[in-house]
C-alpha cells in the first residue's frame, strides 16, 4: 500500500519540473540516443510524472516500464504504449525489464533504508545500468520570514524523515543522496551532481506551501520535544506568512566505468 495520494503528486508535479537538472536530463537523453528504441524504467512512478518530465528529452522512440506499488497511482497514467508494473520495490528494488538501457527515480530514494541503497547500487552495477535520479530530500530548509519555532521543526520533520517509509526499514532520508552517490562511486560509476531545490513564492505557490506546512506540522508532533500545541502555533503563524519556502533537493545522473 502507498501512502501517496495522487493528488499530491500533481500538486508538487509544477515545482519539480521547475526543479529538475535540465543538464543532467539532458545527458541521459544524449547518451540514449545511442540506442534504436531505448527502454527506460522509472521506479516509484506514482502518476507518471517523471515520465513525462524526462520524455520531450528523450529519443521520441523511448519505450517506458514504469513500477510501482500504488495500482491506483499508475491507473491515473493516460500516456499509451507504457509498460504499467505493479511491483514491490523493498522485495526487489531491480524490478527492471531485462532490456533496460536506463533507470529513472524521482523523490523516491530518501524514502529508503541505507541497505536497500546498497542492494540498489549493486544491482544497478551488476546490471551495468545507468541511474538518473531526480530530487531527492537533502535536508535544508529556507523560511521567510523566520519564525522562533522554525528550528525545531524542521529538526522534527528531519527526525521523521528517518522513520520507516517502507523502503526496507527505517529511510536514509536526507543522508540518501550522499549515500548513493559514495557507493554508485564505489562501484565505478562516474557520478554528476546537482542542487535542486524547490524555490517556492507564498502567492504563486500557495497551495504546495499550505500542503506542505500541513504535513510537516503533523508528522513534526512529538518529536524533538514538539507538542501539538507547538505544532499548531507553528502552523497558523507560517500559513499567515510564509513569503519564501526552499526546500532542499539533489539530482544525480551515473553512469557504469566504460560507457
Ligand atoms: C514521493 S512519491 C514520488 C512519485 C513520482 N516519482 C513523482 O515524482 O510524482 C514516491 C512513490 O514511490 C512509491 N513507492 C513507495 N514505496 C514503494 C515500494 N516499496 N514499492 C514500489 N513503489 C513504492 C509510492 O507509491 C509513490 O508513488
Amino acid at each position: 500500500m502507498s501512502g501517496f495520494r495522487a493528488d499530491w503528486l500533481m500538486l508538487r508535479e509544477p515545482a519539480d519540473r521547475a526543479a529538475r537538472s535540465q543538464r543532467l536530463i539532458a545527458m541521459a537523453g544524449r547518451d540514449l540516443a545511442a540506442f534504436a528504441a531505448p527502454e527506460v524504467c522509472d521506479l516509484g512512478a506514482g502518476t507518471g510524472a517523471g515520465m513525462r518530465a524526462f520524455a520531450p528529452h528523450f529519443p521520441a522512440s523511448t519505450r517506458w516500464t514504469l513500477v510501482d506499488n500504488a495500482p491506483a497511482l499508475l491507473a491515473q497514467i493516460r500516456a499509451p504504449g507504457v509498460t504499467r508494473r505493479v511491483g514491490d520495490l523493498a522485495a526487489n528494488p531491480a524490478l527492471w525489464p531485462a532490456t533496460c538501457r536506463l533507470v529513472t527515480a524521482t523523490a523516491l530514494f530518501d524514502l529508503a533504508a541505507a541497505g536497500w541503497l546498497d542492494r540498489l547500487a549493486a544491482a544497478l552495477s551488476a546490471a551495468r545500468l545507468p541511474l538518473l535520479s531526480c530530487l531527492t530530500y537533502d535536508g535544508h530548509i529556507g523560511l521567510v520570514p523566520q519564525h522562533p519555532f522554525d528550528v525545531a521543526m524542521i529538526a522534527a520533520f528531519n527526525d521523521h524523515q528517518k522513520t520507516d517509509k517502507g523502503l526496507g526499514g527505517p529511510a536514509a532520508g536526507p543522508d540518501a543522496h550522499r549515500r548513493l552517490v559514495a557507493l554508485l562511486a564505489a562501484h565505478g560509476y562516474r557520478v554528476e551532481e546537482a542542487e535542486t531545490p524547490w524555490r517556492l513564492d507564498g502567492v504563486r505557490d500557495a497551495e504546495l506551501i499550505r500542503a506542505v506546512l500541513e504535513g510537516w506540522a503533523e508528522a513534526a508532533v512529538g518529536r524533538c520535544g514538539v507538542t501539538a500545541g507547538k505544532a499548531a502555533a507553528w502552523l497558523a503563524a507560517r500559513l499567515g506568512a510564509t513569503d519564501q519556502l526552499v526546500i532542499g533537493h539533489r539530482d544525480l545522473y551515473a553512469r557504469p566505468s566504460g560507457t
